[in-house]
């Protein structure tokens, strides 16, 4: 029998998979289980789930330090957020596409499948990578066979095909942040309700005293969190702690999906928002006025590349050199203000700061002031020619 290897949660979706991939496709199932973050219980739950249903054999990829290191560190040092969305799941599913086709590649398997239906934008970031990286087949059968989730729902019941209960909301979770989808909040009037919120703090719950925050960044990427240096992944995590408690981070958004649905989204991204404003914060004080401008294309056009299952095109290879190489500049220290929910930077300090207290004070006698005469009379030479001909 030939084998296929199924990205897999344990959740509604790739649990039906397994018992359709082998009943519909008469093909053997290893389920693979990427761990971007998702959390130790959601990892437990994948390995639980892939042993009751009877998997032939069930994979854990730790590929968190990777896809901090290679892929969260692109997305800030870009500034990458897509309509205030600094891309959580967007960013992952490549690295999750990438580590299911070394397992297909070890395992001899034919296929790749995945749980996704064919309304959302995983579909496109799956098999983009897959097309390009493979030449596995690709099957996904929620989409071939068209089910909607109560199909599904009954299918996983005539089958005996154990669920886990939480089943309200569409949940996707990694280091860099957390989606929710579904049920109630799929209608825009609806109120989100306060306890599907897992990472911040309501405004009423959030700290009733502003809290200061300091990050300081090499080369574009944080390294220190309140003066203790640490790893990219714990300084995520501490940067979510922290700017969740203070009621960062909450993004409730009409999200423009890639097949031109729009779709109510809910996102909690302290971490990211933070660390997005400080980088920012820090950019201001060391690039120039061309480059800031530029970046601010840049990052537009990076993170709806990542946003539309464009991982693989060369152009996003480019933007990654190009402000790689801008990056050198972006190393010092940032200071800022949390306070519910919202951030302002209080402080900002570099080595290549092209901020010159001598040449900005009012008290400065050094520069002339008068040699910026002939200057604003050039500035403005077309403007003014333009203007009196008009007259
Ligand atoms: N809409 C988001 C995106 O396209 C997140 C989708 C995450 N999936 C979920 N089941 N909540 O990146």
């Amino acid at each position: 029998m030939e084998k296929v290897v199924l990205a897999f949660s344990g959740g509604l979706d790739t649990t039906v998979c397994v018992k359709l991939l082998e009943e519909k496709y008469d093909l053997e199932v290893i389920t693979a289980c990427v761990d971007v973050g998702q959390g130790e219980e959601e990892i437990k739950k994948a390995e639980e789930m892939a042993d009751k249903i009877g998997s032939l054999k069930h994979y854990t990829i730790d590929a968190r330090e990777e896809f901090a290191n290679d892929y969260i560190s692109k997305g800030i040092k870009a500034n990458a957020e897509y309509e205030g969305y600094p891309l959580s799941t967007a960013l992952a599913r490549p690295l999750i596409a990438q580590k299911i086709i070394e397992i297909a590649e070890e395992e001899n398997a034919t296929a790749i499948a995945h749980g996704c239906t064919g309304k959302g934008n995983d579909q496109f970031r799956f098999e983009a990578v897959i097309l390009s990286m493979s030449d596995l087949k690709i099957i996904a059968p929620i989409r071939e066979l068209n089910l909607t989730r109560s199909e599904e729902i009954q299918y996983a019941k005539d089958h005996g095909l154990p669920l886990s209960s939480d089943k309200t909301y569409s949940i996707d979770e990694n280091i860099w942040g957390r989606s929710i989808e579904g049920g109630n909040l799929e209608d825009p009037a609806n109120e989100p309700s306060e306890e599907i919120y897992e990472w911040t703090a309501s405004y009423k719950d959030s700290k009733d005293e502003p809290e200061k925050v300091i990050i300081e960044f090499e080369e574009g990427v944080p390294i220190a969190i309140n003066g203790e240096m640490m790893g990219l992944i714990e300084l995520i995590n501490k940067a979510n702690e922290i700017a969740g408690f203070n009621g960062v981070g909450r993004v409730d958004m009409i999200e423009n999906r890639i097949i031109g649905l729009k779709s109510r989204e809910i996102y909690e991204v302290p971490g990211a928002k933070l660390l997005i404003a400080a980088h920012k914060a820090l950019e201001e004080l060391v690039l120039t006025t061309d480059e800031i401008r530029f970046k601010e294309l840049m990052s537009t056009i990076y993170a709806d590349l990542v946003y539309r299952a464009m991982w693989q095109e060369p152009l996003r290879e480019d933007l990654d050199q190009a402000i790689d190489n801008m990056q050198q500049r972006v190393s010092g220290k940032v200071s800022l203000k949390l306070f519910k929910g919202s951030i302002a930077p209080l402080t900002r300090e570099s080595p290549f700061s092209l901020h010159d207290i001598d040449d900005i004070s009012f008290e400065d006698k050094q520069t002339d002031q008068r040699e910026v005469e002939g200057m604003i009379k050039h500035h403005a030479l077309q403007a003014a020619k333009y203007q009196k001909l008009n007259k």
